[in-house]
């Protein structure tokens, strides 16, 4: 073991006075304020995040994770420090919590390299969370290990299973119109969140704790315990303990993780699962601090051959808790095995391999479809392009209608999320249900921050008719508990001047998902003309974190991380 690797505790890191000794001396004068004595402080120092708030209750549990984690710590004689960062909830971050996922990622970063440690449990889960932790733990390198919360029980609803939040979208669908009265809707409102804990359908969050465990950056099966179970406490003690063998022999750090074949094995995961289409944009940010990319033309390749086999909502049928039940992550990839690098390290000292032959079985599940009776025959993304999305464009297929997949239709255009908002519903707007929604200038910069308003309602007076789904798309982002014909992530964005921008209500647009095109069907020279006409872009914002964020987001095919955070390429 290098002198740098050995577990430094207190000493990691001191502030400099210019006296190394007096540096110590004062740190411990300080930290013995607390009431710890030598003997705790001359051990290996495990951090701990805590991103509990009243402000997150996905992340209700976190007190108690802390409290096993801190247990394992001490069983294996390490030294537990907690301290707090940023927390982000989906519902309760304006202007969207991908405006603050790269905060997140910033403060947990530094926090990690201004703090002596040796190394580090990150406890997330709600959507941004865990990824703006493993951007973090790549870029400060030390020894880390991540803690998914997991996700929430199920919920009952008149005999039917329901969950956050697919049956929140198709509830309040029902509900617009006229399907489920007001004093119905208040009733289903107290039963889609039964307990603490992340989403438990196959949304953003379960999808990232998906790839984390496929990344090897958590311990095997630690994505689907329910957060409230007594399992997802012994696998934060099991984490602890595993903490403390890591700050003494320093790894595997994050770079010996994620490498090209832990992001292949990622990018298998999230088709095979029936991943949010957020996890794509995710997973270029971590795999960028890593100084790698996510070739999305990959990415579609491999959605050819890997087919959807978590039957979870919203592609199928169950939730995380039976997800869970099933035998979890190393059961599903035991199907994919054959396409899986299997030996790609994980925090636990194992392989994927090793994952995946410990996995369970159990007979007479339905929550992992078999190879040879998948859910749905191709994987979970599309990537399309086209002269409408040069860089790329998403489309979930495995939550789409099967109808739409190929479909002209005449544009009909909202220019902003305010527009949208104003008359999506009005009865006098020309919509007939084989138009195609457009709403634009909701990218990284334009709303700013890629709200997850890509799921577009359909407009109240078609609704009412009983239309479910329509051709819709956009240069924002969707919740990944959302089931439709959604475009998606459209880069370049209309707000840097990308096609987007130069729709016009009444042109035609074709979608070829088979062909994986998306075509603006009017002719060149006419586009020229109407990009020549663009109005200059929007100035930057006076100051503060959303200058920052205006002046050097990438876009949504890069990640949506900040230039100058990500290092060059390999
Ligand atoms: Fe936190 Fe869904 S809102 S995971
Ligand atoms: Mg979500």
């Amino acid at each position: 073991m290098s002198k740098d690797e050995a577990p430094r505790g207190m000493r990691k890191g001191l502030t400099s006075y210019g006296d190394d000794e007096f540096s110590l001396f004062l740190r411990k004068v300080f930290i013995k304020a607390m009431g710890y004595t030598d003997d705790a402080l001359e051990r290996p120092i495990v951090g701990i995040t805590n991103t509990y708030s009243d402000f997150n209750p996905c992340h209700g549990n976190v007190p108690e994770l802390i409290e096993a984690a801190k247990r394992g710590v001490m069983l294996a004689g390490g030294l537990p420090m907690v301290f707090p960062t940023i927390t982000i909830h989906e519902s309760f971050a304006y202007p969207t919590s991908m405006f603050l996922r790269n905060l997140m990622a910033m403060d947990t970063e530094e926090m990690i390299k201004a703090q002596p440690m040796d190394s580090v449990i990150l406890i997330g889960g709600c959507d941004k969370t865990l990824p703006a932790q493993m951007m973090a733990a790549i870029s400060a390198d030390l020894p880390a290990i991540v803690l998914p919360v997991g996700p929430m029980v199920v919920g009952h609803h008149k005999g039917e299973v329901l969950g956050a939040c697919t049956d929140c979208r198709r509830m309040w669908g029902g509900h617009r119109a006229g399907d489920i009265d007001g004093d119905e809707i208040e009733i289903v409102n107290e039963r889609l969140a039964p307990s603490v804990g992340t989403c438990m359908v196959m949304g953003t969050a379960s999808t990232m704790a998906c790839i984390t465990e496929a990344l090897g950056f958590s311990l095997p099966n630690s994505s689907a315990a329910p957060a409230t179970h007594a399992a997802r406490r012994r696998l934060a003690e099991a984490t602890g303990k595993r903490a403390v063998e890591m700050a003494t022999s320093g790894g595997p750090r994050p770079s010996a993780l994620v490498t090209e074949a832990s992001i292949r094995n990622a990018m298998c995961v999230l088709q095979a699962i029936g991943g949010s289409t957020n996890g794509i944009v995710h997973l270029a940010a971590i795999a960028g601090r890593a100084g790698l990319q996510v070739d999305l033309q990959k990415l579609d390749a491999l959605g050819r051959d890997v087919p959807v086999l978590a039957n979870l909502k919203p592609s199928g049928k169950h939730y995380m808790e039976h997800f869970h039940h099933a035998g979890g992550l190393p059961r599903l990839m035991k199907e994919i095995a054959d396409l899986l690098v299997l030996d790609a390290p994980t925090v636990a000292g194992t392989t994927i391999g090793d994952s995946i032959k410990a996995a369970e079985e159990v007979p007479g599940q339905d929550a992992i479809k078999p190879r040879n009776a998948p859910l749905k025959a191709q994987g979970a993304h599309a990537v399309l392009r086209g002269n409408l999305a040069p860089l790329g464009a998403v489309i979930k297929q495995s939550a789409a209608t099967k109808e739409l997949m190929q479909h002209t239709g005449r544009a009909v255009v909202f220019d902003s999320l305010d527009d949208m908002a104003a008359r999506i519903d009005d009865p006098d707007l020309d919509v007939k249900a084989d138009d195609v929604l457009v709403l634009r200038n909701a990218g990284p910069k334009g709303a700013p921050g890629m709200p997850e308003a890509g799921y577009l309602p359909i407009p109240k007076k078609l609704a009412r008719q009983g239309v479910k789904d329509m051709v819709r798309m956009s240069d924002a982002r969707m919740s990944g508990t959302a089931f439709g014909t959604i475009i998606l992530h459209v880069a370049p964005e209309s707000a840097v001047g990308g096609p987007l921008a130069l729709v016009r209500n009444g042109d035609r647009i074709a979608l070829d998902v088979p062909a994986r095109t998306l075509e603006l069907l009017v002719d060149a020279a006419e586009l020229a003309k109407r990009a020549a006409a663009l109005p200059p872009p929007a100035p930057s914002p006076a100051r503060g974190y959303a200058k920052l964020f205006h002046d050097t987001v990438l876009q949504a095919d890069q990640g949506c991380d900040f230039d100058f955070l990500v290092p060059p390429a390999k």
